[in-house]
């Protein structure tokens, strides 16, 4: 079946990729001739005039966020703007894709949570990708949910973490949540002013969503009177079904001018990537999946100037 035609796709910006497999040496060919692989003539994004704290949380579990997190700060990275990741999933994901070592034994965000290590002294730079950062997560933080509890200001240890770092040695800070809303969470969300929700074009991709939405508020309410909803990125986006469509339509008419521009398109390159340690921006700059990601990045970097 030939994919259906929708109004959407005229006003998105929709990877060519995900109609047909899109990660084909002719698109590879063509996306490098139009200079996605060249490092020389890479624009410098405009920098934040201070540091952009963004959580990136959705509850539900798989639905992009380690991936979000880590191609989007290599991106823009990669533009002269100085990221750091904050891992705060025990599955420690997103320090395996940037290939930060996190066994058992290392200083990690668990021992910043728990034990009030200075974030300074977990951080390290993520290799060959100057400008990248990544504070990284051992299986130890699985604990941390339980050992929170009873500590004195429990949902605001990272904020106070992340003020005692300098930020202004960094323009984002991207912190990476794990699949719940529990105290992880709530202490990401006390410690950012902007959520950044990745939606998986699915069917059940709305549901929980109020859930989130109603933790986002109680957060503002009682901890973090700053923290808003700044972006929603659709991910996973599969052009063959019609499903990915109304997902993504819905997810628009119902957010409005929140959701990026940019749809990240199902691509094998992404799953991938993480395996060799890298972003899919590095693994295959000219993928689908690296193409989208780094247009998204570069609509989150222009659009806090704008905004
Ligand atoms: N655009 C994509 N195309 C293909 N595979 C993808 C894409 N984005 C993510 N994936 C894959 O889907 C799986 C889930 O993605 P990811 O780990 O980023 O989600 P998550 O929300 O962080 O999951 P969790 O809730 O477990 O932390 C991973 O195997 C990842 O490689
Ligand atoms: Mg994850």
């Amino acid at each position: 079946m030939s994919p259906q035609p929708t109004g959407q796709e005229a006003s998105v910006v929709v990877p060519e990729a995900p109609v047909t497999s899109g990660d084909t040496p002719i698109a590879k060919a063509a996306e490098a001739a139009v200079g996605v692989r060249g490092a020389a003539k890479r624009e410098a994004w405009p920098r934040p005039n201070r540091c952009r704290i963004m959580t990136i949380a959705n509850q539900k579990g798989g639905v992009g966020k380690t991936t979000t997190a880590v191609n989007l700060a290599a991106s823009l990275s990669q533009h002269g703007i100085r990221v750091l990741v904050i891992d705060l999933d025990p599955q420690g994901n997103a320090s395996t894709a940037l290939d930060v070592d996190h066994h058992v034994g290392v200083d990690s965000v668990y021992h910043v949570l728990v034990e009030e290590l200075p974030m300074t002294e977990v951080v390290r730079e993520v290799e060959g990708m100057p400008g990248l950062y990544c504070a990284p997560a051992s299986i130890d933080l699985a604990g941390a949910e339980i050992e929170l509890v009873p500590l004195v200001a429990r949902e605001n240890r990272l904020m106070r973490a992340i003020e005692a770092l300098d930020t202004a040695t960094f323009d984002y800070v991207l912190i990476d949540c794990p699949p719940s809303l529990g105290l992880l969470t709530v202490n990401a969300l006390a410690a950012a002013e902007e959520v950044l929700i990745p939606i998986q074009c699915e069917y059940y991709a709305l549901e929980g969503l109020e859930q989130l939405l109603r933790t986002v508020e109680m957060v503002r309410g009682h901890l973090n009177p700053k923290l808003r909803i700044s972006t929603i990125l659709l991910t996973m986006y599969d052009g063959r079904t019609r499903l990915a469509t109304q997902v993504a339509e819905d997810v628009r008419s119902h957010f409005g001018d929140v959701v990026l521009q940019t749809i990240i398109p199902r691509s094998v390159r992404v799953s991938e990537a993480p395996s060799y340690g890298q972003s899919v921006i590095t693994y295959d700059p000219a993928s689908s999946g690296a193409v989208a990601y780094a247009e998204a990045a570069r609509e989150l970097a222009y659009r806090a100037v704008t905004s």
